[in-house]
């Protein structure tokens, strides 16, 4: 894969002080050489709406494009009520949109979760990856990145300090990388 490789990271929280923001920081930290990260600002866009869609906002607009321009998509993302939150959904919905013209289509993905409790996001994460199957995505399988207990494994400052987590998500930043050059463009 010729010149730089372009990561869009997406968090599924807006919390001051996120663990997830935490885990997407520990990943800019942890990137495989030649690539970047951009973590799209998601927190501005409008509720979904079809009515909408004929003259998009440009919020949306700047979201589809950095989408589009991504060689690949990275999500840390919460679990709430035992699935992705409101929030993340809304993203997703917006650049799948309008009907043809699904920003997503063929992209690589991968994901991460931090949470409180003690699944760390598995169920928000497969319902991520149902979701993967509409919009036609390329998910990463593993390295599987799950934290649990997320209050105790980050330092006053936001900083992870779980450092199997850590060698976690520099794996699974190679293992992006490496199944972009197999299924992406
Ligand atoms: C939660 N939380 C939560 N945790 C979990 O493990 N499974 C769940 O289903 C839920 N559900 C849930 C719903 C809602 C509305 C909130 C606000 C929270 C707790 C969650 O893990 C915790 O708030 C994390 O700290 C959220 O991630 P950030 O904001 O730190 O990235």
């Amino acid at each position: 894969m010729a010149g730089d490789f372009n990561i869009l990271g997406m968090v599924g929280s807006l919390r001051k002080g996120s663990f997830n923001r935490g885990l997407m920081e520990a990943a800019r930290e942890r990137l495989p050489e030649g690539a970047n990260l951009t973590v799209a600002d998601i927190g501005n866009l409008p509720l979904f709406s079809e009515d909408l869609e004929s003259d998009m906002p440009s919020a949306v607009r700047t979201l589809k494009q950095q989408v589009e321009r991504a060689n690949a998509v990275l999500i840390a993302t919460p679990e709430y009520n035992y699935s992705v939150p409101g929030v993340l959904k809304n993203a997703i919905d917006w650049a799948s949109r309008p009907y043809g013209q699904n920003s997503f289509n063929g992209k690589p993905v991968a994901i991460m979760g931090a949470s409180i409790g003690m699944l760390g996001t598995a169920r928000a994460q497969y319902h991520l990856r149902q979701m993967f199957v509409f919009l036609n995505m390329y998910p990463v399988n593993q390295p599987e990145v799950m934290l649990p207990f997320a209050s105790q494994n980050f330092d006053s400052e936001g900083k992870l300090t779980n450092e199997t987590t850590g060698r976690l998500i520099g794996e699974l930043l190679e293992a992006l990388v490496g199944w972009s050059r197999r299924v992406g463009d």
